[in-house]
């Protein structure tokens, strides 16, 4: 199902505010920065996943916000370019890492959370990516298609809870056989972000 199509039907019945996802913009850091203090704390940086986000950009055309119709940041998710260990003939094996995804505390439970995963799997599929990691409620990631099937063999920098290390291939048998340390891939982030057009409007 395309990002359009769960949107399609994922209308909220009121349809009392309007909310589009739009690629991220380098004006919307603060905003974002402010929202994902408010929806996970401030310890948040000390996450095993920002060791691999640390000084870099997210993968090109991969990081998403949710806004209102008055243009205020109501969410927002991202996604990092990373090497998931090597596969069973030692070539390395290249991901992505999903993360943060965080939806403002006043507008939860309507479906932004679900629309911006549902956007981020679809492009970066569009995109040729193999498969997806994050850490997570399994109880939340499992609709969007995540398990831990495929990161038995893989690890974080850091402590993780294995229930909350999931995986979703976007090509079939892509993480097969990976195993090792996930490590940071992605561009530095002393260059500049890349500005891409609106992709979708959508009511909820
Ligand atoms: C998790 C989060 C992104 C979900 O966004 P959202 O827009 O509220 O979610 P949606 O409207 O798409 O989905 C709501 C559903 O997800 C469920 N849900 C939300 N968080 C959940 C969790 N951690 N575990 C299980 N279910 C969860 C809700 O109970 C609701 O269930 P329902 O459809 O049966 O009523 C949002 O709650 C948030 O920002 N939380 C704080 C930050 C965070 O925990 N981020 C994820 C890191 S693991």
């Amino acid at each position: 199902m395309s990002a359009v199509d769960f949107i399609e039907q994922n209308l909220h019945p009121d349809g009392s505010q309007a909310c589009i996802i739009l690629n991220e913009t380098a004006q919307d850091e603060r905003a974002r920065e402010a929202l994902l203090d408010r929806a996970m704390g401030t310890s948040r940086r000390r996450k095993s996943s920002e060791k691999l986000r640390r000084g870099r950009l997210p993968s090109a055309g991969l990081a998403f916000v949710a806004r209102g119709e008055d243009g205020t940041l109501l969410g927002t998710v991202r996604l990092w370019d990373i090497q998931t260990g090597h596969d069973a003939a030692g070539k390395p094996v290249r991901a992505l890492l999903l993360g943060p995804l965080a939806v403002d505390p006043s507008v939860k439970g309507q479906g932004i959370g679900a629309a911006l995963m549902h956007h981020a799997t679809a492009e970066a599929a569009r995109l040729g990516h193999g498969a997806i990691i994050l850490v997570g409620d399994p109880e939340y990631y499992e609709r969007f298609g995540f398990s831990g099937a495929n990161t038995s063999g893989l690890a974080m920098p850091g402590p993780v809870e294995r229930r909350r290390f999931l995986a979703l291939e976007l090509k079939q048998g892509h993480l097969d056989g990976a195993h090792g340390l996930l490590t940071p891939r992605g561009r530095r982030s002393s260059r500049a972000m890349r500005v891409l057009p609106v992709s979708l409007r959508f009511s909820m």
